[in-house]
């Protein structure tokens, strides 16, 4: 078995912003799909070929993702794109981190993850969406879909999403799926669009829940 490495952050996209970061939590024993699908939806674990359309979207949508994601800066390149999916791979064989794109028809649209943070209990949930495939609910509906397998699996008790306080459309989305506002933190900002604040939503995995993500979005 591998060594156990670092998780990308919730901003699911870049290695070289977490080294060192270790994850202490156990491996989830059942763990989610490779592929989760949805009409012209699709959430694909990522693969090491993804390199090259990674960077492409990444680069592409820089200016959506820099002022959120510490990590989405004019100098990623090809071997963070590689770093990250390394990384995703690693975390996938051990249970942890869970990295899907985003495909919406044949393009990569996007990013999201289901992670492992320091609460064996807990599954937090990162994305983003290339900005070309922005603005038509496609982070909504793909939330929606992970979370739904996220909850069946019957892993966990809840479900997280955080967001900065300014980043306010993300935080629109796990407010339309049914996830509760469960607090805010002080911490540094990450990224050049964060104030100090975090907000913190959860979605505790009852049937209500199923109920919630199984209606349309
Ligand atoms: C946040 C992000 C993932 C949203 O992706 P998206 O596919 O455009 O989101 P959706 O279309 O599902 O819309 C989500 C909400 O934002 C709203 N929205 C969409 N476009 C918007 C815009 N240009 N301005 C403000 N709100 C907008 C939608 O109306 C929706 O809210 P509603 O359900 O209350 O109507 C995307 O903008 C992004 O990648 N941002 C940069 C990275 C990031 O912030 N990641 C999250 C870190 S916590």
């Amino acid at each position: 078995m591998r060594p156990r490495r670092a998780a990308a952050p919730y901003g699911v996209g870049g290695g070289s912003t977490v080294s060192g970061l270790m994850i202490e939590c156990p491996p989830l024993s059942r763990l989610p799909a490779d592929l989760l699908e949805e009409g012209d939806l699709t959430l694909r674990a990522w693969r090491p070929a993804d390199g090259p359309t990674l960077l492409t979207a990444v680069l592409e949508s820089l200016e959506e993702l820099h002022p959120w994601l510490p990590w989405a800066h004019r100098a990623y390149g090809p071997e963070d794109a590689a770093a990250f999916l390394d990384q995703m791979d690693c975390a996938r064989e051990h249970g942890t981190d869970f990295g899907y794109a985003i495909v919406e028809g044949e393009a990569l649209a996007g990013a999201i993850g289901l992670h492992l943070r320091d609460d064996p209990r807990r599954l937090e949930i990162g994305y983003w969406v290339h900005t070309a495939h922005a603005g038509r609910g496609l982070a909504t509906r793909s939330v929606r879909l992970l979370s739904a397998e996220a909850v069946a699996l019957g892993e966990v008790d809840c479900l997280e999403i955080r967001h900065d306080r300014a980043n306010e459309r993300s935080g629109r989305i796990p407010r339309r799926l049914g996830f509760a506002y469960a607090g805010q933190r002080r911490r540094a900002p990450q990224a050049p669009g964060e104030t100090s604040t975090e907000l913190l939503w959860r979605l505790w995995c009852t049937d209500d829940a199923r109920r919630t993500l199984a209606a349309p979005t």
